[in-house]
């Protein structure tokens, strides 16, 4: 791979990431724990597609962070039995970036392209008619000289993530012929991804520790493991090593994570917006700027999570917080 190859698909840091996350990332269906409807349904188009010897038509995975779309893409491409190639939307500057990233594609092959809402408007029309008609058509030379050239591709199937499908353009969408919903994970679903982590880690657990730290990890998967990562050196440290229920919450406690999983940025969020603004109606963007995050990681990473478990609620004037909430944080609940 040249330089400008490993700058398209991905920087050093992020593959020294996924050098540490590769070992936790189920390879197959039959190991990707949860999200039972939307492994039901791939699972039959993955069949049918294998069985036609045909490539599989595209996928569109949207949901919150950490949910396990980068998982879902690789397994696709392990149970298809093709390569996969990764990039990402802001990672493709210019046209000439993805016919670079095209040109390699073997058939068959998956392209998986990560963050796809973020990809230049010019790309994303060359998508139009490799997704479609496994062509693109591109000008080749400068000035007078300028012609355009029709350039073949292979059949290939395009796996494309994003955090919310509302962000992409109408055209894109609508070239993606299967679209699946990644939820937020049951806690018994989430209790067995972190026992399955604790056995890759060759960590102590007991199944109550387990559960604890999935109720408390957001329905997120990474949210998981990451705690899971957290009480294990608590345990090694403070315990004995094996992580029990009460280790579980000493070492969450510790991390600030509190007993209905909220973290610390959750719990800013709402006394911010119950201290400054009365509970609300308040504007995402006024909420972000006071804690300050990008208003764009307060709307994928935190929000959704906090009108799921009825802490928000979204109305035309804004967010406001409930009276659960309020109970939640200790605050009397008191609306002028
Ligand atoms: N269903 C699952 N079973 C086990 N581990 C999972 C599952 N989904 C996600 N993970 C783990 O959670 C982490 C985040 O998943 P990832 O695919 O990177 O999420 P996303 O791409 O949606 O942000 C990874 O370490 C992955 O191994
Ligand atoms: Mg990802």
């Amino acid at each position: 791979m040249n330089e400008e190859e490993s700058r398209l698909l991905s920087s050093e840091a992020e593959q020294s990431e996924e050098f540490l996350e590769k070992s936790l990332r189920p390879q197959y269906l039959s190991q990707y724990i949860g999200q039972d409807k939307v492994k039901r349904e791939l699972e039959i188009y993955i069949k049918a597609a294998k069985q036609r010897e045909e490539s599989l038509d595209h996928v569109l995975l949207y949901g919150p962070p950490g949910l396990g779309k980068t998982t879902m893409a690789m397994v696709i491409a392990n149970e298809m039995m093709v390569n996969i190639k990764t990039t990402s939307g802001p990672a493709i500057e210019k046209p000439g970036d993805l016919v670079a990233i095209l040109n390699e594609l073997e058939p068959g092959d998956v392209l998986f392209i990560d963050e796809i809402h973020r990809l230049p408007r010019v790309a994303e029309e060359l998508l139009y008619s490799a997704m479609e008609d496994f062509y693109v058509d591109i000008m080749v030379g400068q000035g007078p000289n300028a012609h355009p050239v029709h350039f073949p591709l292979p059949p290939f199937t395009l796996v494309g993530a994003t955090t919310r499908a509302g962000m992409l353009s109408a055209p894109l969408r609508d070239r993606f012929g299967i679209i699946c919903h990644m939820e937020y994970y049951e806690d018994d679903d989430l209790k067995e991804i972190v026992l399955r982590s604790a056995d890759i880690f060759a960590t102590d657990i007991v199944e109550s520790g387990a559960f604890e730290i999935a109720r408390r990890s957001r329905g997120t998967p990474r949210i998981a493991n990451r705690l899971l990562k957290r009480v294990r050196d608590f345990a090694q440290v403070e315990g004995n090593g094996e992580i029990d229920i009460q280790l579980a919450d000493e070492a969450l406690k510790m991390l600030q994570v509190d007993h209905k999983g909220l973290d610390y940025v959750d719990q800013k969020i709402l006394r911010t917006m119950i201290e400054l603004y009365n509970g609300g109606p308040v504007g995402l963007t006024t909420i972000a700027v006071n804690i300050s995050e990008e208003t764009e990681t307060v709307e994928d990473m935190y929000e959704p999570y906090l009108i799921q478990k009825g802490f928000i609620k979204r109305t035309q004037r804004g967010r406001v917080v409930t009276e659960f909430a309020y109970e939640h944080l200790g605050y009397d609940f008191y609306k002028e």
